[in-house]
């Protein structure tokens, strides 16, 4: 499994996982919004393009083989939505939940944070999303904020992680 950057090579193996999600733009860590158009080849070139020169957020597609697995955003502090929406963001395909891909993921995106030398990230989840709060658990996450709904954590970045 690796962490790969989106590219227009991977269109057709990012269409079969985004037709497992089913209709939609809810796929956490791609970054995609209701005005990309992923369906034609060159709404989807736009969109790759948007995802790879974004200078506040690195976004990586979760690959293994020839097939995409999910996805990991990594806004950065200068992000205009991190502190509302936390540093890490992710999302992984239906039938690949639950095989450890999300905390593997984790693990790659803080070492990704580490070499922008970010400290520590946060992430924001629905505090009755299990799963997402065992991952963040799993990665060394402290539960900081309760907000509405939703709860903050805050995962130390090791300098192991570090460039
Ligand atoms: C949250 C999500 C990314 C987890 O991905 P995953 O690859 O299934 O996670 P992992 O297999 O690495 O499991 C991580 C932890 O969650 C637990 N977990 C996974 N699925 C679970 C479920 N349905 N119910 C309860 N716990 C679950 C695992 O047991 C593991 O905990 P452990 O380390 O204590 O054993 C995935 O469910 C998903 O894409 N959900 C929709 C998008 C989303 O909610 N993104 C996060 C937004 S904040």
């Amino acid at each position: 499994m690796d962490l790969v950057v989106p590219s227009d090579d991977l269109a057709a193996a990012w269409r079969d996982a985004h037709a497992e999600w089913g209709p939609g733009f809810h796929e956490d860590g791609f970054g995609l919004t209701a005005d990309d158009d992923v369906e034609s080849a060159q709404g989807f070139s736009d969109w790759v393009e948007r995802l790879r020169v974004d200078a506040e957020c690195t976004y990586r597609w979760i690959v293994a083989g020839e097939r995409v697995l999910g996805g990991v955003a990594l806004r950065h502090d200068s992000h205009e939505f991190a502190e509302r929406l936390g540093h890490i963001g992710y999302g992984v395909r239906p039938s690949e939940r639950g095989r450890g891909v999300a905390s593997r993921a984790v693990r790659e995106v803080l070492r990704l944070a580490g070499d922008v030398g970010m400290t520590r990230v946060t992430a924001v989840c629905e505090a009755s999303n299990v799963a997402s709060i065992a991952t963040l658990t799993r990665a060394g996450g402290e539960r900081v904020e309760c907000i509405g709904s939703a709860v903050r954590f805050r995962i130390p970045v090791h300098p192991i992680f570090c460039a």
